[in-house]
């Protein structure tokens, strides 16, 4: 199934009127079914479509749930030129909110993420700004959990700094001001509305549940690809190997230094590191002249450390890093056997000889992300195959009358839920196709894949109540295959945000 298709099934479902609550909208069936909290719809409510009153973005403009609440240069380019993320010129003075040469080409967004907006102090957005990249907002009751040595109440962002108060809840506020505004003054109440407490805490409730709400064992998990299994092992050692003669020294991948169980955090704690990452010389670097991201704090504070973050969500949320540097998991991955890696603080700091993985290595412990992340897709494909196949509505038969045509059957109430749930599952189980099929992995999962992306598109067409169920039912029953041939124990506890839209 082409995205571009799947896209356009989704454009119609979402081309819904822009207000702040829709009472009775799509999503309120998921809250009757006993599906999602109200709580959680009316969060998601305000994340798609809250625009408080600014210049037209909203949380989904650069957090779109058709893209893994994040977006990228492949998926900018597929955007209407009055789209509101491209959002320029702003007074006074058609100053930049956005750097035209970075945005689009390199889904590089500005932050002043060392102004503080509402301090009384007038601030230089244009000179004090950094350029970083979207992440998705996936998991994150996962990865907030903030180390004691960060001194952060929950890390966010990139830095783990983004957040005007250092907490989740706060960080819509920061949002809106930074996002939203119609003014570079940004004036409360002029340029933006900001959110109220009780707005705050709905987005915050349905952040908290998207994704997944706990991580996995990655000891226990048993990969179908062989490439899989070793990467997995690869991921876990943290040995140095003795040099055979006239050979290089390897180590093992040492990953879980910092992403346990693929995750963010050791021991719950989600922490800092200066890894180098920002002394790559990426495509960005090359094309236009930015200032450096000094990373966590400010001025003499800043002191170069970025957040680490969960990479069970990473292989289809490329590019990489907080500033794009690189476009494909492998590269991503390769960059920790690099000099630049190696001669960071974060490197220096690494047991032994830092790391550098044997000819493979990088392919391997890639091979075991993308089965990861590719398990996980096809587990949202589920939850939200699952919840469409509740929602569909028993038709009340109409009595035929004889000697006259029958009466089509009554339209299905909650048509648009259906088939944005059918079309968002096949976003996943498409993102699932492309990660695996990279690098032709999980040959048996796509086959299962294939069928359950062509069912969910037929149920999606079908108008009949009865046959419809029974296509969602057996495009769930072929992605619970799907995930079993992929291998053992990849589980995962999902939040009920993943059927929201
Ligand atoms: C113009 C694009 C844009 C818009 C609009 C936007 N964001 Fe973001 N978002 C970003 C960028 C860039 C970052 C990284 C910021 C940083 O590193 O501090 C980010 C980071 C985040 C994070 C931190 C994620 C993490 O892993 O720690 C959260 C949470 C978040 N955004 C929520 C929101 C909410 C809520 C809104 C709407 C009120 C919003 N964003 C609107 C671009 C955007
Ligand atoms: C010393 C701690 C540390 C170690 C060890 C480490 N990482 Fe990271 N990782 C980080 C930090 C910090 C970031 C964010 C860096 C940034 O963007 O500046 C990151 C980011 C990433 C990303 C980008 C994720 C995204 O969403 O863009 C990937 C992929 C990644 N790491 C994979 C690995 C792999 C694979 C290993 C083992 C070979 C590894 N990491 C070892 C700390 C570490």
């Amino acid at each position: 199934m082409p995205k571009r298709t799947l896209l356009s099934c989704l454009a119609v479902a979402l081309l819904l009127p822009s207000a702040t609550a829709r009472a009775d909208g799509p999503g309120q069936v998921l809250v009757d079914k006993g599906l999602v909290s109200q709580e959680a719809l009316d969060g998601a409510e305000l994340f798609f479509r809250g625009t408080f009153s600014g210049n037209g973005r909203t949380c989904g403009t650069c957090h779109p749930v058709d893209n893994n609440l994040t977006i990228d240069p492949e998926f900018i380019s597929t955007l209407p030129p009055d789209d509101p993320l491209f959002t320029f010129d702003l007074p006074p003075d058609d100053g930049f909110l956005e750097r035209e040469d970075l945005l689009a080409p390199f889904g590089l967004i500005l932050e002043n993420v060392d102004l503080d907006f509402f301090d009384g102090v007038p601030d230089m957005p244009r000179v004090d700004f950094v350029m970083r990249s979207v992440p998705h907002t996936l998991s994150l009751s996962t990865s907030i959990d903030s180390a004691d040595e960060l001194a952060e109440p929950q890390a966010t962002g990139w830095s783990a700094d983004g957040s005007p108060d250092g907490t989740l809840l706060g960080f819509s506020t920061g949002a809106v001001a930074q996002h939203f505004t119609t003014s570079l003054d940004r004036v409360v109440g002029q340029d933006f509305v900001l959110p109220t407490p009780q707005e705050l805490a709905a987005m915050e409730t349905y952040m908290l549940s998207v994704g997944r709400m706990a991580d996995l064992d990655i000891d226990s998990l048993t990969f179908a690809d062989a490439a899989g299994e070793r990467g997995r092992d690869l991921f876990l050692n943290i040995d140095d190997f003795p040099a055979l003669p006239g050979q290089e020294a390897f180590t093992g991948g040492k990953c879980r230094f910092c992403h346990n169980n693929a995750g963010a955090d050791i021991a719950d704690q989600n922490f800092n590191r200066d890894t180098g990452v920002e002394a790559v010389v990426t495509p960005a670097r090359l094309a236009a002249t930015f200032p450096i991201d000094d990373g966590h704090g400010s001025g003499t504070e800043a002191d170069g450390r970025f957040n680490v973050p969960p990479l069970v969500e990473a292989a289809d949320t490329g590019p990489f890093f907080h500033n794009n540097a690189f476009d494909t998991i492998e590269e991503a991955v390769g960059f920790y056997s690099s000099d630049t890696f190696n001669g960071s603080p974060a490197g220096l700091d690494l047991s032994g000889e830092g790391i550098h993985l044997a000819p493979g290595g990088k392919e391997d412990i890639a091979a075991f992300l993308r089965v990861v992340n590719a398990a996980f897709n096809i587990a949202i494909a589920k939850q939200r195959t699952d919840a469409a196949a509740l929602v569909v509505t028993k038709p009340r038969p109409i009595p035929c009358i004889w000697g006259l045509p029958c009466p089509p059957p009554p339209p299905e109430p909650n048509e648009v839920t259906i088939t944005t749930l059918l079309a968002l599952a096949n976003v996943e189980a498409q993102d699932a196709v492309d990660v695996l099929s990279e690098r032709s992995l999980g040959a048996a999962a796509l086959v299962e894949l294939d069928l359950a992306l062509d069912l969910n598109q037929q149920a999606i067409a079908e108008q009949d109540a009865n046959a419809r169920k029974l296509l969602i039912v057996s495009a769930a029953q072929h992605l619970e295959s799907a995930g079993a041939a992929l291998g053992g124990g990849l589980d995962f506890q999902l939040g009920a945000g993943n059927l929201l839209f």
